[in-house]
């Protein structure tokens, strides 16, 4: 496994992949690895020649200072996961080598990015579109792969690819959970045991709304996860919507979407997570 610090360096090396009609795949990661993100990689690898993984603590989607020095770094482990998962390069820019000068390019994908995440983290979907599109152009692979954890992410990295008519397929790929259930988040590491026993009630919550789902409205549904997020001492809620797949924005009744999801937000303790469960009716 080749790792690499300059653009440089990774246009020569893929460079010769592609004379030798090499396929790229890319997984662009802010590092902290773990089984999610093992599951991406093992899929590029499958399906491309070669496997490039990006680790880049990205500064520009950080709209709040303490959460990116908090974020965990983790680099010679993730190297070691990478190597075992098959990559075959790494590529681990400075900030100085991606961002040799501000970027000012301004990403608005409205409605989708002004709701949810893009409400409670402004200019972080802007700092996810600058970060994204850079590698885009520096990796140029044929597809490029995303968690659905962060779904309204990949949402909105499908409107960019679309709009500026960047040559590459964009692939979801499903959330990975640890065995109780919590959806495999780098901030995990950040929980301490006590935040971590209680972070499993979000996917159990989500779970059994899904059941609920099925005999309730979507109004009683959405109700039903609200009480009981807030009846857990210690979580501090942000949002939890129920919205159409495609446009992520929020629906009023099940028939108003064939693919409807739930996405929360909340702080457990200091350490804001996520996760979204599909309702399938
Ligand atoms: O999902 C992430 O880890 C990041 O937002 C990404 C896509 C690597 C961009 O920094």
């Amino acid at each position: 496994m080749l790792i690499v610090q300059t653009i440089a360096e990774l246009k020569a090396c893929l460079n010769k992949e592609r004379e030798q009609g090499h396929s790229v795949g890319l997984v662009p990661t802010m590092g902290a690895l773990h089984a999610g993100h093992a599951s991406l990689v093992e899929r590029s690898v499958k399906e491309n020649d070669v496997t490039v993984v990006s680790i880049f603590l990205n500064p520009t989607q950080f709209n709040d200072k303490k959460d990116l020095e908090r974020y965990p770094r983790t680099l010679e482990a993730d190297c070691e996961l990478l190597e075992k998962c098959g990559a075959q390069v790494v590529f681990a820019p400075s900030v100085d080598e991606v961002y040799p000068e501000p970027d000012t390019r301004v990403f608005s994908y409205p409605p989708t990015d002004s709701v949810m995440e893009g409400a409670f983290r402004p200019g972080h979907f802007n700092g996810v579109c600058q970060i994204v599109s850079k590698l885009f152009m520096m990796v140029e692979p044929d597809k490029a792969y995303f968690g659905e954890k962060d779904f309204q992410q990949l949402a909105i990295i499908r409107e960019m690819v679309k709009q500026m008519n960047f040559p590459l397929e964009i692939v979801g790929c499903p959330i990975v959970r640890e065995d109780d259930g919590l959806a495999m988040s780098s901030r995990n590491m950040l929980l301490t045991a006590e935040e971590r026993v209680r972070a499993v009630n979000i996917s159990r919550i989500l779970k059994e709304s899904r059941d609920y789902a099925n005999e309730h409205t979507l109004q009683e549904t959405r109700r039903f996860v609200e009480e009981q997020i807030a009846a857990i001492d210690g979580f501090i809620p942000e949002y939890f919507q129920i919205v159409d797949g495609n446009t992520l924005q929020q629906i009023e009744s099940w028939e108003d979407s064939d693919y409807r999801v739930g996405c929360i937000a909340l702080f457990c303790g200091k350490i804001r997570l996520i996760d979204n469960i599909t309702y399938i009716l």
